[in-house]
């Protein structure tokens, strides 16, 4: 359980891609608050701040959640990922990340690590996830730019890769 310090403020300690983090957040403070504001890690966007557009989507203890839903104080404990956890140390894409790039899966970007963070979720639990369900899995964010269809051509595509299909744009 957090800890509770004299200005009121609650001691927060989670795993943070890979690495633990220690933070104090006002009772009421959000996740994807604390996570840009006091971690200053910016890649999960707040878009709409309540549970909506699915821009702020991180993954706690391996499932998607709405950063913007969540309190600092309940992710204590746990195992967070965001975006930023995607990339390879030397900047290199990861497999959503470069299918979104040669399929042209993004216009603005506002609304992609979001999208990126809840297929990679289901990527890890269904690898053999069909169009439908990836689809399902799209439905939870809102993209103001692309029409969607570049979105879910890049998603089936990076599905595909991953299990030995290859597809190209
Ligand atoms: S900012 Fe969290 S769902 Fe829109
Ligand atoms: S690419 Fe701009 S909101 Fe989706």
């Amino acid at each position: 359980m957090p800890r509770l310090s004299a200005a009121g403020r609650h001691a927060v300690t989670f795993t943070l891609n890979g690495t633990d983090v220690s933070g104090a957040a006002e009772p009421r403070m959000l996740l994807s608050d604390f996570l840009r504001q006091v971690v200053g890690l910016t890649g999960t966007h707040v878009g709409c701040e309540h549970g909506v557009c699915g821009a702020c989507t991180v993954q706690i203890d391996g499932a998607p959640a709405r950063s913007c839903l969540t309190l600092a104080v309940q992710a204590d404990g746990c195992d967070i990922r965001t975006v930023e956890a995607l990339a390879g140390p030397d900047g290199s894409l990861d497999p959503l990340q470069d299918s979104f790039r040669a399929h042209h899966g993004l216009q603005c970007g506002f609304c992609t690590p979001g999208i990126l963070m809840s297929l990679d979720a289901l990527m890890r639990v269904r690898p053999d996830a069909s169009e439908a369900e990836i689809r399902d899995c799209l439905s939870g964010h809102l993209c103001r730019c692309t029409g969607y269809a570049s979105i879910v051509r890049a998603a089936v595509a990076a599905f595909e890769k991953a299990r030995g299909g290859a597809r190209e744009s």
